[in-house]
């Protein structure tokens, strides 16, 4: 697959196959991932890599939390307009693949439950930043985000960067002992794309550049 094949087929992944991923080739994605641009060469992201017993903690406790209506402790910018068409649009092609009616609560429980908790892959990876840089940092840290899914598509792996996995934080810093001082950015779910998953065959849709893109001091 080359660069541009990459780009072009990359996509969410949400249901894996329970085949681990090594140590040895999750670090190998992390170091390719890690040659992301990055303002005045701060790299200032932290990868938590996780998987087997500390992942079924972090499991066992997000489940927990839901059980007992823990507040939510990650802030997903609300949004309106256009955003909330485009959320809305996703949402029933993920869930019109994965056949979950709108009425079918215990259904949609499940499909959230399964979002918390890094959508049962095998490994997660949680990314942060060093509190001290401000947010515009976040921007650093997308791009590594970007990268990394490229690089495990290079090497056979699906990903799904999501807010989900940030749900209840307290869970993450404890389970992994996260200090204070990392700010939490985003979770990637990581591992082998099942094939027979539904909603792995999403495509979501793009806006045409003709909207997104202006011109200025071409010939047309
Ligand atoms: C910062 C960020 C947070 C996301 N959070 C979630 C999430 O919590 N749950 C989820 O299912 N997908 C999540 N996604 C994946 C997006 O829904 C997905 O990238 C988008 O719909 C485009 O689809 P594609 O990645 O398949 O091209 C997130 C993506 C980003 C960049």
């Amino acid at each position: 697959m080359n660069l541009k094949e990459g780009i072009a087929e990359r996509r969410s992944i949400r249901g894996y196959l329970d085949t681990p991923v090594s140590k040895e080739l999750l670090k190998e994605v992390i170091t390719l991932a890690s040659r992301a641009v990055s303002a005045v060469n701060a790299q200032p992201w932290k990868f938590h890599i996780v998987t087997g017993e500390p992942l079924a903690a972090i499991r066992k406790e997000n489940l927990n939390c839901i059980e007992q209506g823990c507040p939510e402790e990650f802030e997903d910018a609300a949004v309106d307009g256009i955003y909330k068409t485009r959320r809305i649009e996703i949402a029933k092609q993920l869930y019109g693949a994965m056949e979950i009616a709108r009425e079918d609560k215990e259904r949609r429980t499940w499909w959230n439950n399964r979002g918390v908790n890094f959508f049962d892959a095998p490994a997660g990876i949680i990314i942060t930043r060093d509190k001290i840089l401000g947010m515009s940092y976040n921007f650093d840290v997308g791009c590594v985000a970007q990268n990394l899914c490229l690089a495990a598509m290079a090497h056979g792996l699906g990903t799904c960067v999501a807010y989900q996995p940030l749900t209840y934080l307290h869970v993450l810093r404890e389970v992994l002992g996260i200090s204070e001082d990392e700010e939490f950015v985003c979770g990637v779910a990581i591992g082998y794309p099942d094939p027979a998953f539904a909603a792995n065959h999403v495509r979501s849709n793009r806006e045409s550049v003709d909207k997104t893109a202006c011109w200025y001091g071409f010939e047309d």
